[in-house]
């Protein structure tokens, strides 16, 4: 495992690098990340390039034997680039350019920016290709789907649309157009979401689309980076460091030509009293595995209480600065980067906190990374492990975006049942894997796929294939509602699902935020929440009715038998416990094993490879836990990490 910082050398007066460099080798720090808002001091004038500032901190860590992730510095264009082709900036959703002086706000399609972008990406990359300390390439920095609204964006979209249906009567066909007089009979007439009306007020055929081509678009300028990256500096490493942002781009898309996913982790400060409102930040660190499928790194990671955007929020308890980053590792992180070395004294980001404070004193929070750095080196036995599972998770943009467009009720999310089962699975001490739904489904057991709720024909054969071969499948409310395009399905719910769960919904109840009661053939009771599917078991068994409301008796959540396999529908989103219960269910009859009786968000996570098999126990709480696990009795302190080696 290795252990980074983010810096900025721009930042600092030049008398601090070298201390700066020393006090992180003494540290124990091997990798620094640099670049990404310093284009301003790279071309501080058209054309005119400046990088011996570069040369110089690249060899003060050379020296040190610090290795470098450098980064394209795109984020942020010069003022000059701005006001000499004021087009690069993105154009708002009220048709206005929005306002220079932040960050990201560059469109990815103006020539201008692209041929600037081009330039400067071309300077970089000869000038470092040889540089023996350069390890990686970050592309710009946490890219964003952006919606631009200009016109040559438009003109894109509307290409994109042709590519995609060939003429305007197929986009009307797949739109169903024909509501509200919304038929086009020319391109010209497609236009973007402006104004401030909410996106739910747009077809939301159109907007899915949007979306998708919004995620494609910025892909585009991935792609265009990546090349030049790879034409200059042959077999480094290319990444760009991603997070779970309002405008998410395909994840899977987005990685597939780079090398390796990295991600911004900031787990939160403080636990929630009520531990329903509490999800382990376990789950995102899983989704970025999944991405690729293969370890991956966390490029920016908590290093101190974080603000700015937001008011500021609890400084990080006590073992939480190396927990995280260990339970990273957990999950199948192989380098954790902090952001950032030290805390900014100036610009809108000078509260959130790095790992040392603006006093430039070192405090308790870098005492603990340097724990870190130091217990780092000892865990080379880790290296060539990886995280296997029989358990998977299937997400897909398609239903991030259609959620979003037209939230379903009040409280509800399509990442939260995710979470729940994600949740539940690592009750029991299993690896679980977050994955596209595209991806192959061998090797798993059972496969959660929570709210299909845009239909993906391929991804349906597969579910019914994996579950007739023997697969226990998990499907819940609000699959099979629209088709490909984001229109409805004119059948029973759960439409393609149908046959598989052997269920149909009588009729919905979307309930917000109000609950209802559950009960379970043995008398055990649940509360159900947002939204109730009201069931006609046709083939399944009923594992849970309603006993509340006016559908009291009613089937809930069921088991059929497809072929060799299983297939649970459940029609509600539930508490915590109620997961537990049935997962445990399933885990046994679908022959898993797994671990009984840890305690709630205790996480016990196995790495293996290379003849060797790791076991990390995690507290993800803010107490004490004393427990056993397979004999053993445990101690733990909040956010401590226990990692063993064990005989495989
Ligand atoms: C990330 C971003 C960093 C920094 C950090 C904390 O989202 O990539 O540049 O802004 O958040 O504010």
């Amino acid at each position: 495992m290795k252990i980074g910082v983010d810096y900025y050398p721009e930042h600092w007066d030049k008398a601090l690098w070298e201390k700066d460099a020393d006090l992180m080798q003494k540290t124990g720090v091997e990798v620094v990340r640099m670049g990404e808002f310093a284009w301003c001091r790279f071309e501080p004038a058209e054309g005119e390039y400046d990088f011996t500032w570069l040369d110089e901190i690249m060899d003060i860590f050379a020296e040190r034997k610090i290795d470098v992730v450098l980064c394209t510095p795109t984020n942020c264009p010069p003022l000059w680039l701005y006001e000499k082709y004021p087009d690069a900036v993105m154009t708002g959703r009220d048709g206005h350019k929005i306002a220079t002086g932040i960050r990201g706000h560059r469109c990815y399609n103006n020539p201008d920016f692209i041929r600037h972008s081009k330039q400067i990406i071309e300077k970089m990359t000869r000038r470092y290709a040889n540089h023996k300390s350069v390890i990686a390439w970050q592309i710009d920095n946490e890219l964003e789907a952006n919606f631009c609204h200009c016109e040559i964006c438009i003109g894109e979209f509307r290409q994109w649309l042709k590519e995609k249906y060939g003429s305007i009567e197929a986009v009307n066909k797949a739109y169903g157009n024909n509501m509200w007089s919304g038929e086009y009979s020319a391109w010209e007439q497609i236009k973007p979401a402006y104004g401030s009306h909410p996106y739910a007020w747009f077809n939301p055929s159109f907007m899915l689309d949007f979306n998708r081509y919004a995620s494609d678009n910025m892909i585009k300028y991935v792609k265009m980076q990546a090349e030049i990256i790879r034409k200059n500096c042959p077999g480094t490493m290319i990444t760009t460091n991603t997070w779970f942002c309002e405008n998410m781009p395909d994840f899977y898309k987005t990685f597939q030509d780079l090398d390796f996913v990295s991600y911004d982790n900031y787990p939160i400060t403080k636990i929630p009293e009520n531990s329903e409102e509490y999800y382990s930040h376990a789950f995102h660190l899983d989704l970025m595995r999944g991405i690729k499928r293969q370890n991956f790194w966390i490029m920016e990671q908590l290093s101190g209480g974080m603000g700015c955007w937001m008011p500021m929020v609890h400084t990080p308890r006590p073992r939480m600065i190396k927990g995280y980053s260990l339970q990273a590792l957990a999950h199948g992180a192989d380098t954790v980067v902090h952001f950032r070395w030290r805390t900014a004294v100036s610009g809108a980001e000078m509260f959130w906190h790095g790992l040392i404070d603006h006093s430039n004193v070192p405090g308790r929070r870098f005492d603990e990374f340097a724990q870190l750095c130091k217990q780092a080196k000892e865990l080379d036995f880790i290296d060539g492990t990886e995280i296997k599972s029989q358990v998977a998770i299937l997400y897909s943009s398609d239903n991030e975006y259609a959620f979003k467009i037209q939230p379903q009720t009040r409280g509800m999310y399509y990442l939260e049942q995710m979470k729940l089962f994600h949740a539940a699975f690592s009750r029991y001490g299993i690896n679980v894997d977050i994955i596209g739904q595209h991806e192959a489904f061998d090797g798993y057991k059972i496969i959660v796929a929570p709210q299909m709720y845009v239909t993906d024909e391929d991804v349906v054969k597969r579910l019914y294939e994996f579950t007739k071969t023997g697969g226990s499948v998990i499907l819940t409310n609000r699959s099979g509602v629209k088709d490909e395009n984001n229109k409805c399905i004119m059948s029973p719910l759960p439409t393609v699902f149908k046959n598989l769960a052997g269920v149909c919904v009588e009729e919905y109840d979307p309930i917000g935020e109000d609950t209802v009661a559950l009960r379970f053939a043995d008398g055990s009771e649940y509360k159900g929440r947002q939204w109730c599917d009201v069931l006609c078991a046709e083939n399944a068994k009923v594992l849970a009715t309603y006993d509340s409301q006016f559908y009291k008796g009613k089937a809930a959540i069921t088991e059929n038998v497809y072929g060799e396999g299983l297939a649970y529908y459940v029609g509600t989103v539930g508490e915590k416990k109620l997961y537990n219960k049935l997962v445990k269910e399933i885990l046994l009859k679908s022959k898993v094993d797994f671990i009984d009786g840890l305690p709630e968000n205790v996480e016990v996570t196995i790495r293996e490879g290379n003849g060797k098999k790791v076991r990390f126990i995690f507290n993800d709480t803010d107490n004490m836990q004393t427990f056993s696990l397979k004999g053993k009795e445990l101690c733990l302190a909040p956010f401590e990490m226990q990692i063993e080696l064990l005989d495989k």
